[in-house]
């Protein structure tokens, strides 16, 4: 949540920062904010609203400087307008900070430096952050850097920032604490990148380095980069070399990121089980779990952690490991396990699952479980990404970076690594038959395939979209592993659309929810055939009977379903364990074509951002 960049070299920043901040803006678009040095002037221009609201209020106007930093703003303390907006300037206006994370104990701070004169012209926890580093400077007499560093010992809570100051214009300084913060080194080492991910310095540099917690990085024109900790303990830089490409940030000619994202998942699926699945030899690894196997194999049950829709792959993973590989699951909500007081000890296996791996809660969970001794190990998709560093083993999911904030092609990777993972201890355990193993191997294989002829309905399904794009509610049913699909198609249909939704196992239905029933419900069923099918044939027709609408999702060839429903989307057969990796496919297309035939902005929905690093 909230995204920084920052800029010191020989070009000009202000194109830099733009493009940077807009690459950003999946993490937050309720404001967006420059600071540029310019011939001893730090100069700052801020607005409400996304980036383009920035760059119209910029125009015309003469910004130059080779110094600055961005910020592009989801809301938490303060509400969305421009004073709220990053940078956050000093009083004297000598300093300015972009700040992504929570300054928890912000309320102490502000007091204490209203009480020495301070002035707040913001409600943001940043602002006390700028003055209290001005403070320390003035009053302990001390550099910059030495400020900073006094400064965030007194802080509680998280933060990625980057502080800019007019007497330093050869330097930025940099620190984090539970946010993300990567450096990239350019030209001669004496041009650097600053930002909460690698998207907005990739056509710049692949040379990177990722902060680590309570790390500071002072990025130096003439003295280069050097990082020390909050207690001043010097550190190596530990340089890697980026592999993200340009080409996977842009929309390729689709209109919307996330349409791209939904049509790019027969690719990703297949980078996902690449040189971990060979069906024909009947071979299956994920090779960054290998030598942690033995701890999986002897866990006394593995317990997932996750939010949103990582939580719904999680749950899928649940019927997958349970039936294949007979250990025990249990599937948590990161935010509520961690406080929760879990019972976890050395014989339990932790799995965080995560799309951007820096998810607040997710991080903190993982982090309680390695302090009961639990083995932790993540699968994210973001490379370098916090969960993907602290855990002790793991594996990526490979799905390139998701832009759009409505998770798509993420879950499908998520799902089709956990299915890897259930398949490895299955054949490990020996709980399969060779000959049921080898057929899942090869059901696995030709999901991509699948998948492609599903996304040929994109045009059926908007037409049936039209059909429900004025309902008001709607509800989404599964039973086994497509109960979780159902979840995430509810998910899906209300985050971008705004139409309420709610997901349901189809045999509770009766328990509740069938009192919303009638004429104007739109009600999407996951009929596949498989060991429950005939009993969502009864649920669908207990919805008839009380008027719903059925949309069901059903296997090709099928004529039970098709005469109840009232429109339905037929996928290809697979083995029953690998319908979700279908059947979500089509939900994701309904949900993209309601939320824009309701004007809605299918890649930025209101409230939300895409990587959620406060609790
Ligand atoms: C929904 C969505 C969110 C995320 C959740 C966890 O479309 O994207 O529910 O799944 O915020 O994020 P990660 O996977 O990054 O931990």
């Amino acid at each position: 949540m909230c995204g920084i960049v920052a800029y010191i070299g020989k070009k000009e920043a202000f194109p830099i920062l733009i493009k940077g901040l807009s690459r950003l803006e999946y993490r937050g678009y309720d404001s967006a904010g420059i600071a540029l040095l310019d011939s001893g002037e730090l100069n700052l221009y801020k607005k409400q609203g996304k980036v383009a609201n920035l760059v119209e209020f910029t125009n015309g106007k003469n910004i130059h400087g080779n110094v600055g930093i961005g910020h592009t703003r989801w809301a938490t303390h303060g509400e969305p307008n421009d004073v709220n907006a990053h940078p956050h300037y000093s009083m004297d206006k000598r300093i300015a900070v972009i700040h992504n994370g929570i300054i928890e104990n912000y309320d102490t701070i502000r007091e204490e430096l209203i009480k020495r004169g301070y002035v707040f012209k913001s409600q943001t926890d940043t602002e006390a952050l700028v003055h209290l580093i001005d403070d320390i400077q003035k009053t302990e007499k001390v550099e910059l850097i030495e400020a900073v560093r006094h400064a965030l010992q007194s802080v509680i809570g998280a933060y990625a920032l980057v502080v800019i100051s007019k007497d330093h214009p050869n330097q930025l300084i940099a620190a984090r604490k539970s946010s993300p913060l990567v450096v990239g080194i350019g030209e001669d080492n004496s041009e650097f990148y600053l930002a909460s991910d690698a998207t907005p310095i990739v056509e710049y540099t692949n040379q990177v380095v990722y902060l680590n917690d309570e790390e500071i990085a002072v990025v130096d024109v003439n003295e280069g980069l050097r990082i020390t900790n909050i207690a001043n303990q010097e550190k190596t830089p530990y340089i890697q070399e980026l592999e993200l490409h340009l080409e996977a940030l842009e929309k390729g000619g689709y209109e919307h990121f996330m349409m791209k994202e939904i049509f790019e998942q027969p690719r990703s699926i297949h980078d996902c089980f690449r040189g971990r699945l060979n069906a024909a030899e009947g071979f299956v690894q994920l090779g960054g779990l290998k030598d942690y196997e033995k701890r999986l194999l002897n866990a006394k049950r593995i317990v997932f952690v996750a939010c949103g829709t990582s939580w719904h792959a999680c749950q899928v993973a649940e019927y997958l490991i349970e039936d294949l590989a007979r250990i025990n699951v249990e599937v948590e909500y990161a935010s509520e396990f961690r406080y929760r007081n879990p019972i976890i000890s050395e014989k339990d296996v932790v799995i965080a699952v995560s799309q951007s791996g820096e998810t607040a809660d997710t991080l903190a969970a993982l982090e309680l479980a390695k302090a009961r001794g639990a083995s932790i190990f993540g699968i994210c998709n973001v490379v370098g990404s916090s969960i993907s560093r602290i855990t002790d083993a793991g594996s990526y999911t490979h799905a390139g970076p998701e832009i759009g904030v409505a998770s798509t092609k993420a879950f499908t990777a998520q799902v089709t690594v956990l299915t890897l993972l259930a398949l490895r201890l299955a054949y490990k355990k020996e709980t399969l038959s060779n000959s049921r193993f080898r057929s899942l191997l090869t059901e696995l294989e030709a999901i991509p395939e699948k998948v492609k002829r599903v996304l040929d309905k994109n045009e059926l399904i908007k037409e049936i979209a039209a059909h429900y794009k004025d309902s008001a509610n709607a509800l989404y049913l599964g039973r086994g592993s497509s109960f979780p699909v159902a979840l995430e198609g509810a998910l899906k249909l209300k985050e971008i659309s705004y139409i309420h939704a709610e997901g349901y196992p189809a045999a509770e239905m009766k328990h509740g929810p069938i009192a919303l029933i009638d004429e104007d419900m739109p009600v999407f069923v996951i009929a596949t055939k498989g060991t429950s099918y005939e009993k969502v044939v009864s649920n669908i027709q207990e919805v008839k009977a009380r008027k719903g609408k059925i949309i069901a999702i059903v296997t090709e060839g099928d004529t039970q379903v098709k005469e109840m429903a009232d429109h339905v989307i037929e996928i290809p057969a697979t083995d029953e364990h690998l319908v979700p990796l279908i059947a979500t496919i089509p939900l994701q297309i309904l949900s993209y074509h309601i939320a824009l035939m309701r004007g809605c902005n299918v890649d930025q929905p209101r409230n939300l951002a895409k990587s959620v690093t406060v609790e």
